[in-house]
């Protein structure tokens, strides 16, 4: 039911860019909905805007290292001082992760925040976090074709950075860079700025569709902007793009609909089946269980019930998925945390989520 409305619905949300303003924001965060623009005016002149002059590094997208040793307080990196990640904690040795949020998200926010602590309660990273939450708290809608190229230039300049670092060179190759929402699609547009080399990795969590619905693939995220390109879908068809996009895409619980999201509103309900994408994501980082997944013949065959991958067949989904995973695969989750099932074990049907669980 709540499905078929969402299908309707994509055509009235892309229709009209403004009610994206409305939907983006995680529906459970109330204290962030002020200062929303009162008019059409606003929505297109707020001071969310990239002021002048359009230059990387940027003052308003910043890049803050955390690792183990100064997990609380980032260390903000100048990408213009090879002294900066000198005098850091920046271990080469360790996983080096850059992760970039969706809208309104932050170093200081949530998911970012949950993110760092899963890591580091598994061992030692590297993990930068691209920070600007001060640039677009509103999306600045005159600049939105343009403003997430300009980051993915930006952030191009922070991975070359560490590439030719005099003492602490990490290759692209090595790194992992995980993005949400449209920071997703920011990354993908890292790989048309890099002068030599490959990024390792790309998770694209729940890449969003309002960017680049045109067909110029150049300006998508897709498999050849990383080694591995891997892409969690739970929101897919209205605020996540349906894909597939990557080496593998994982749709979860089918991919538009997550249990647990039913909400009193349509956009509360589809701004959340979007956000559960980085719960998800975060458990797999230290998850025991894990979220097996699977191929099926089709998203029907899975909707049904009907689809019975072999053992060989399964990957693990999020931090641990397997660089040689390749195509469409299927995960069920749990409606609550733990969101994930484990194996789903010898000749047992990956079956979705009964409906009930759905309000
Ligand atoms: C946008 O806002 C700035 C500062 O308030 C103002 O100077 C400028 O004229 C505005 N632009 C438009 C198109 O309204
Ligand atoms: C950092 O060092 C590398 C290698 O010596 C050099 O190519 C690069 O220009 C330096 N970067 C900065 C920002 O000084
Ligand atoms: C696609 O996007 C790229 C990068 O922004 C641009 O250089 C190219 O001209 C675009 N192609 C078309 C057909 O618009």
């Amino acid at each position: 039911m709540v499905a078929c409305a969402k299908w309707l619905l994509l055509f009235c949300v892309t229709a009209l860019d403004i009610t994206v303003i409305s939907t983006q924001r995680p529906s459970r965060r109330p204290r962030q909905l002020k200062e929303k623009p009162q008019s059409l005016q606003d929505v297109f002149n707020t001071t969310s805007c990239i002021p002048p002059p359009y230059r990387c590094p940027h003052h308003k997208l910043q890049f803050y290292l955390y690792t183990r040793s100064t997990q609380e307080k980032g260390e903000l990196l100048d990408t213009l001082d090879n002294l900066s990640l000198t005098r850091s904690r920046f271990n080469p040795a360790h996983p080096t992760k850059i992760v970039v949020h969706g809208f309104g998200g932050g170093r200081n926010l949530s998911p970012s925040t949950d993110m760092r602590k899963a890591y580091f309660a598994r061992g030692n990273y590297n993990i930068i976090i691209a920070d600007y939450g001060s640039l677009v708290k509103e999306p600045c809608l005159s600049q939105i074709e343009w403003a997430p190229r300009f980051a993915g230039m930006c952030i191009a300049q922070l991975v070359e950075y560490i590439q030719y670092h005099p003492s602490k060179a990490v290759a692209p190759e090595q790194i992992h860079t995980i993005g949400y929402s449209v920071g997703a699609h920011i990354l993908g547009l890292v790989a048309n700025h890099l002068a030599e080399g490959k990024l390792g990795r790309i998770t694209g969590l729940d890449p969003t569709i309002f960017f680049y619905m045109g067909n110029n693939r150049s300006r998508d995220l897709d498999h050849t902007d990383a080694l591995f390109v891997d892409i969690l879908h739970t929101g897919a068809g209205i605020l996540g793009q349906w894909g597939p996009n990557g080496h593998a895409d994982f749709y979860v619980n089918g991919g538009s609909s997550q249990p647990g999201c039913a909400h009193d509103t349509i956009f509360q309900t589809l701004s959340c089946d979007h956000t559960k994408v980085t719960p998800y994501f975060i458990e797999s980082i230290n998850s025991r269980e894990g979220f097996w997944a699977g191929p099926c013949p089709s998203l029907f065959s899975y909707l049904i019930g009907w689809c019975e991958p072999k053992d060989t067949e399964y990957v693990m989904m999020g931090e641990h998925v397997t660089p040689k995973a390749r195509g469409i695969y299927y995960v069920t989750t749990n409606a609550k945390p733990p969101y994930a099932r484990g194996f789903p074990g010898k000749s047992r049907r990956l079956r979705s989520i009964s409906p009930d669980s759905y309000s």
